[in-house]
């Protein structure tokens, strides 16, 4: 299905957004693996969480979901049974890299499969440590895509230096270090999403964080906990940069996540000249959130590089549509992982946008984006990425001509609403 977006008056009124994807995901996890009942609310009913719900719901869990709370009757830490079927995480590498650490110490065989794209992405990053905490698993490429085949095994706590700064390849070794002998303890460059060490406090699991990364230490029991999910920053996202695009907006948007481990979206359209301003910080469930209130604002280009790059890294495509409308250069460098998000992220932006009259360049690890306060109207692809679809869909409400993206339907793996939303706050 296709979906063609007219260029838009103002973004105006008030607005929430769904449940934070990243937290959703672990809630179900971690819920799962403690002893007793976990009540979720504001959890995201989007298609790569209901695949993590499904998969546990097939290990044994019973899941209920009453349209406002779910809750989840946890077994403890050896709770779980063996699935009977194949577990098919869909679109989601949270669901599949997660899942694989969890299962690599459980004491059966299970199997873990995606679409097409995530078929396509690279597994080596979990599977090789896992392997050296003794983890048994197999998968294509040599092991580094999916389907992936793990046997149980005992774990044994290690020290692991991931290359790229990743929440899924820490997370990933998180929980498997819940279920290894000693202690796991795991660096990255920089600070990813720090999301599961939060929950992981939460429920009562023994882990440290330190400057670079973070440990923990097999064997104690989780206890399951009341969560309330805030709304999403990375769909909040695309919302914040609709109203910065278009003249005359003003849009609050409540009960949003800003752990500063997401908010290098904030920080990079401020630095461009965005108005944009948080009220009523508050914690919920050991995450900050925030009201974020948004004005339109003339944008200039900006240098984006080094350690907010993963503070950002679901934002880029969005960022790339505030770029070309901003006066002046944008330069993004260390971002090389936006090639093997659900899409290269890299080649889909640069695509769309130069259909839409904007003079981009790609680079290794980045893109060179002369902003010329304008986006012309066009037909612009998806590539099957959601984030790629809702970027190019608010590029048409700042376009001087009708943008129409074609499958949308990937929308649904993190934002089902996201349409009918747009349409509410953006007057024609
Ligand atoms: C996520 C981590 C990030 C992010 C993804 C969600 C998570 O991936 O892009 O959308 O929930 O841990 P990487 O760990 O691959 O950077």
């Amino acid at each position: 299905m296709e979906y063609t977006v007219q260029p838009a008056k103002a973004v105006k009124g008030e607005m929430v957004v769904p449940g934070d994807k990243s937290i959703s995901h672990r809630s179900i996890m971690l819920g799962s693996l403690a002893e007793g009942q976990t009540r979720v609310t504001g959890f995201l009913r989007g298609e790569d969480n209901l695949a993590t719900l499904n998969a546990f719901r097939a290990m044994g869990i019973d899941i209920t979901d009453d349209g406002t709370t779910l809750r989840i009757s946890g077994k403890g830490l050896r709770g779980l049974s063996e699935p009977t079927d194949v577990l098919d995480c869909g679109n989601s590498g949270t669901s599949m890299r997660l899942m694989a650490g969890l299962l690599a110490g459980q004491s059966f065989f299970s199997v873990l499969t995606g679409d097409q794209y995530l078929r396509r992405r690279p597994m080596k990053r979990v599977i090789e440590p896992l392997a050296r905490m003794g983890g048994t698993i197999f998968g294509r490429s040599g092991g580094d895509r999916a389907p992936l085949a793990i046997v149980g095994r005992p774990l044994a706590g290690i020290s692991h230096h991931s290359a790229v700064a990743s929440a899924q390849v820490k997370s990933a070794l998180m929980l498997a270090g819940l279920y290894a002998e000693g202690e796991t303890t795991i660096t990255e460059p920089h600070l990813s999403r720090d999301h599961s060490e939060r929950m992981f406090r939460y429920f009562g699991a023994d882990v440290a964080s330190f400057t670079g990364g973070v440990t923990v230490r097999g064997g104690r029991e989780l206890q399951g906990r009341d969560i309330i999910v805030p709304g999403d920053i990375s769909s909040a996202a695309f919302f914040i940069v609709a109203a910065l695009i278009v003249p005359g907006s003003e849009l609050l948007i409540r009960g949003v996540g800003v752990n500063p481990t997401r908010t290098g979206i904030l920080d990079i359209l401020t630095a461009m000249g965005g108005d944009i301003q948080l009220l009523d910080c508050r914690d919920l469930s050991g995450e900050p959130v925030a009201d974020i209130l948004v004005r339109a604002s003339r944008l200039r280009g900006v240098e984006i590089g080094g350690d907010v790059v993963p503070r950002a890294i679901d934002e880029f495509p969005v960022i790339c549509v505030a770029a070309a409308l901003a006066d002046g250069q944008t330069t993004l460098r260390d971002a090389h992982e936006l090639r093997v998000k659900e899409t290269d992220r890299i080649t889909a932006m640069a695509k769309n946008l130069c259909r839409a009259g904007v003079a981009i360049a790609e680079t290794p690890d980045g893109m060179v984006i002369e902003g010329a306060g304008r986006i012309d109207g066009c037909r612009a692809e998806s590539f099957g990425d959601h984030r790629i679809a809702m970027s190019m869909l608010v590029a048409g409400l700042a376009a001087s001509g009708e943008v129409t993206v074609d499958d949308v339907e990937c929308i649904g793996t993190s934002f089902p609403d996201f349409i009918p939303l747009l349409q509410k706050v953006a007057n024609s």
